[in-house]
């Protein structure tokens, strides 16, 4: 585990949460783009060495549709950056923590993701991310 690459937020209305954040941190986003796999619409803020990430659902069956419906807006998972996700994962495993999906998969921002329950966390749903070379 290297850092915290980002925080992810769930948000209703990307559009609006992309100016509030741009007004909230004083830069706009550098990054905007869909991930498919859960089915997203994703803005990116940098803040130092670390990011924010905005999550909006582009689907009711997008994962974070029932987060909005269970929570409402806020903070959805915190991102850890790793060298090997694989190894991560496997360690992660043998010590009881469950992965939401048997293997990586790509995520935004060209990274490879996996998720861990947020059960085995406090409630605070993880991600881990690997950059893609
Ligand atoms: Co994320």
């Amino acid at each position: 585990m290297k850092q915290i690459d980002h925080i992810g937020i769930a948000v209703k209305d990307l559009e609006k949460s992309n100016a509030l954040f741009s007004t909230l941190l004083n830069r706009v986003p550098f990054l905007q783009e869909k991930v498919d796999a859960m089915k997203l619409s994703v803005s990116f803020f940098k803040l130092g060495d670390t990011k924010i990430e905005l999550l909006e659902p582009l689907a009711s069956d997008s994962p974070i549709s029932k987060f909005l419906e269970k929570k409402g807006e806020g903070i959805h998972h915190v991102a850890l950056l790793v060298d090997d996700i694989h190894a991560e994962m496997n360690r992660l495993r043998k010590e009881g923590f469950q992965p939401l999906t048997e293997h990586p998969y790509i995520g935004a921002n060209n990274k490879l993701v996996c998720f861990f329950h947020p059960k085995d966390t406090n409630g605070v749903l993880i991600e881990l991310c690997q950059p893609i070379a």
